[in-house]
Order: structure tokens, then C-alpha cells, then sequence
């Protein structure tokens, strides 16, 4: 098995007293996690997830992906926060970088996301781009009632029925809910649509292994076995406390960044595949984190290209960040640099060379420049970009995230911030049931 390394070399140093007495913190807080006996410990059901997912489980997301792969062109998943960001994620990472710009082949849609805003030029383009193609749709809310998902479908829904009738329709829906509350499970038992549950104890930002973003990864073509399988050997290499767990020393070291002033933390990649790998991320921490006044602030920036933008302000800004940097060894493919007679663009000293020679280049180059800006780098080196790969990954970051919330004393597993918007939308929108609210903030905004 091929597994991630973490390298703290870049790091240690600038917050060498913390790190050190942040070690018996770092086992405690595994051990709660692994225990079980912490904050939100009905929200553990990830933690086990991957070694005991059923093989009968992983068939039927199969089936049903072949099913959507079979009759499709497009496949557009509805939902937002955990209930999106997972399965976009990993999609993104593994397909093309331009797979969205072929037009769709038989057998292998193109899934698209919705719900995710509530943008009505996004629904606008989306549904003429859908007009009279064959599609399906993954609708997933754990809640089931949550508003923007609820907009999207119901439009899709429409628009689906319409054009394939409403019987067809129905095979072509596929909802993913909990088990036994909710509008969604309401209307998928009404309408008869295929189901699969959200297990109650785990939260939408550890849902990813779930068929919340198992179902929509097999859709695109990507092999499920290989991602629970990462997420499975990773699940038993941080298991056990030790300096050799490279999850708990992530938290650890994170941690006491924070506690010498490091209050901001960007995640790197030298791969614009991971964009939205980083977006996963930042959930993940920001949502488990943030909270009580406290929290490292999870940003995020692709390199080199920030480094055209963002580049300025982590060399010399506020000295408040540090960054973790996940780097992939081996690009999927090769590409060499040409020569070219002229030289005008005095490049030719690079002929010869992989592509990837010279971004590993200006990776090494960045963490002499950061370090010595004061910016301690956290570096995570993963083999290749593979199913496997990312399950460990995803697994890696979850478990650290429970570590590091424990050592900040903080409930990670819940959420009760995100409720402040929605209560003054629907005050503003004047949902039944809001009348009081709505009296309150027409008079406040008013003044
Ligand atoms: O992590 C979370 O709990 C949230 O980001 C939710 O996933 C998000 O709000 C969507 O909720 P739901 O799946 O209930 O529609």
C-alpha cells in the first residue's frame, strides 16, 4: 500500500514549544475520537465507515450508476454543502481537465451539479443546456428539507417529467435522504423513486463515503472500491496514537500554528485538479472549527496561478498564515517542453524537460520563499492522483479534523451557525410559520 507522507520539517520550527507540549493533547484527543466518549459522539458513524461499507452496498450504487450511465447524457446531482462538495471533489480530480467541453458519448454521462446557489442565471443555462437531452438526477439532502436543493429539483423535476414523461421520469430520479424524516423521503416514497439512506451519525461534511458521493462518483465513472478501499487502509494507519500517526501529527502541528498566532491556514496544490478538493476542504475544517470565537480559518489558492494574485499577500501580508501543501509525485501523463529555434521567449534552457519538472520546481522554489516569509509549510505528498489515493486522503482529513477540533475544544461535528442565514431568509421570504421573525426583521432593516 502506497500512503501519503507527511513532512512537518518546514513547519516544526516555527512553533517548536507548542508542538512539543501539544503531543499528550494530540493522543488524548485521538484517543476520545477513537473511544467514542467526546463531543457529538452521536455524529461518529464516518469513523468505521469505510472498513465496514458492504460489498452489497457498493454493487447497488453500481448497479443504479449503470443504470443512470445507460440511459443519461447528463447526470445533474442536487445538493449543497456535504450533500455536494465530496463528490464534486473527487470528480473533479479524477476526470479531465477539459472533459466537460467533449460533448457526451453514449454510456458515460456527464454529471453536472445544482442547488449548490441559488443563482437563477445558473438554473436558466443549466436547464436550456438540458432542453431535450436525455438526463437524470441524483437529488441528496440529508434533511430533506433544506431550500436551495429543494429549488433546483423541483425545477428539474418539472422539466424532466415534461420532456420524458412522467413515468420514465421516476427511473430516472434517484433520492438520497434520510431514512425515515424529511419533505425529500416524503416525495421520493410518493413518487417511488430509488433510494438510499444517510446514515443518521454522519454529518453532510463526513458524508462523502456515503452514497452521497458514491453514487455520483460511479456515475462519472470512477471506481468506488478503490475509494473506500484508500479511505479503509487509511482508517486503520491513524488508529492507533503515535508520532507516527500522520493524522494526529497533522492536528498537531495545526494546532500549535495556531496557538503561536498562525490563525489562517491555506491548503496548496500545484494541480488545478484539486481545486475543488480544497473547497471539500474547507468545509470540512471551516465548519468543524469555527466556532466558540475559535478556529483556524481554512482558505485555500491553486499554484503556481495564485501565486500571480495571491502570491503577494502570503509572502508579505499579515504573518498570521501557514499553509499545507499536498503535492502529487507522479502526473498520470507526460509532457515535455520543446525547443524552438528562435528562443525568443528564452525558454530553452527548459527544452527536454517534463512539465512537471518545472512546477515541482516552483513548488520547492515557493517553500524556500514561504518559509523564509515566515509562512510555516505543512507538506503532504501523495503518490498519484487515483481513486485509492483520494480515499486516503479524504480519510486522512476527517480523522485529523475530529483530532484537531477535540485539541481546540470544540464540538466538531456540529454546526449551529449556518442556521443564522436561513432563519432570516425565510423571515424575509416570509415562510409560514415565520410571521414573528418577519415582523422583526422588516422593522430592523427598516431603520
Ligand atoms: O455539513 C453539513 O451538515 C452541511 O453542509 C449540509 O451538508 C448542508 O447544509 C446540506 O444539508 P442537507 O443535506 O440536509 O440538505
Amino acid at each position: 500500500m502506497k500512503t501519503l507522507n507527511l513532512d512537518l520539517t518546514h513547519a516544526v520550527y516555527f512553533a517548536e514549544k507548542q508542538y512539543k507540549d501539544l503531543g499528550a493533547s494530540a493522543t488524548e484527543a485521538l484517543t476520545t475520537l477513537v473511544k467514542g466518549n467526546g463531543a457529538g459522539n452521536d455524529f461518529l458513524g464516518w469513523v468505521k465507515l469505510p472498513e465496514e461499507t458492504p460489498t452489497d452496498l457498493l454493487d447497488r450504487i453500481n448497479k443504479t450508476a449503470a443504470r443512470l450511465r445507460d440511459n443519461c447524457d447528463y447526470v445533474v446531482c442536487v445538493g449543497i454543502g456535504g450533500s455536494y462538495l465530496g463528490a464534486k471533489a473527487v470528480i473533479s480530480a479524477l476526470q479531465g481537465c477539459f472533459d466537460d467541453y467533449y460533448a457526451p458519448v453514449a454510456g458515460s454521462p456527464k454529471v453536472l451539479f445544482a442547488g449548490q446557489n441559488i443563482g437563477e442565471e445558473y438554473m436558466h443555462d443549466l436547464q436550456n443546456l438540458l432542453k431535450d437531452k436525455r438526463f437524470g438526477i441524483i437529488v441528496i439532502s440529508k434533511s430533506g428539507t433544506t431550500t436551495e436543493p429543494a429549488i433546483a429539483f423541483r425545477m428539474l423535476k418539472e422539466q424532466l417529467e415534461a420532456q420524458a414523461g412522467k413515468d420514465a421520469a421516476k427511473d430516472l430520479i434517484v433520492a438520497i435522504t434520510d431514512a425515515a424524516k424529511g419533505a425529500l423521503r416524503t416525495l421520493a416514497i410518493q413518487e417511488g423513486y430509488e433510494t438510499y439512506v444517510i446514515p443518521d451519525n454522519v454529518g453532510g461534511r463526513f458524508s462523502v463515503l456515503t452514497p452521497v458521493g458514491l453514487l455520483p462518483i460511479a456515475v462519472a465513472g470512477h471506481d468506488i472500491t478503490k475509494l473506500v478501499a484508500g479511505a479503509a487502509d487509511m482508517a486503520r494507519t491513524v488508529a492507533h496514537p503515535g508520532e507516527d500517526n500522520p493524522a494526529e501529527e497533522y492536528a498537531r502541528m495545526r494546532n500549535a500554528l495556531y496557538q503561536s498566532g498562525k490563525k489562517i491556514e491555506i491548503l496548496v496544490n500545484f494541480n488545478p485538479k484539486l481545486h475543488y478538493f480544497s473547497e471539500w476542504w474547507k468545509q470540512l475544517y471551516g465548519e468543524s472549527e469555527g466556532k466558540e470565537g475559535k478556529g483556524i480559518f481554512p482558505a485555500s489558492v491553486d499554484l503556481t496561478t495564485d501565486l500571480h494574485s495571491m502570491g503577494q499577500w502570503i509572502q508579505e501580508g499579515e504573518r498570521t498564515i501557514f499553509e499545507t501543501v499536498i503535492s502529487v509525485k507522479e502526473p498520470a501523463v507526460e509532457k515535455r517542453i520543446p525547443s524552438d529555434e528562435q528562443n525568443l521567449d528564452g525558454i530553452n534552457y527548459l527544452a527536454g524537460k517534463r512539465v512537471d519538472e518545472v512546477n515541482k520546481m516552483a513548488e520547492l522554489g515557493t517553500l524556500v520563499a514561504h518559509t523564509d516569509g515566515a509562512v510555516p509549510n505543512i507538506r503532504i505528498e501523495v503518490h498519484a492522483l487515483d481513486e485509492y489515493t483520494l480515499g486516503q486522503l479524504i480519510y486522512f482529513f476527517e480523522f485529523a479534523c475530529g483530532v484537531s477540533g477535540y485539541m481546540l475544544g470544540v464540538n466538531p461535528f456540529n454546526q449551529p451557525g449556518v442556521e443564522a442565514y436561513k432563519k432570516n431568509m425565510f423571515a424575509l421570504l416570509e415562510k409560514p410559520g415565520y410571521e414573528k421573525e418577519t415582523e422583526a426583521i422588516k422593522a430592523r432593516l427598516a431603520k
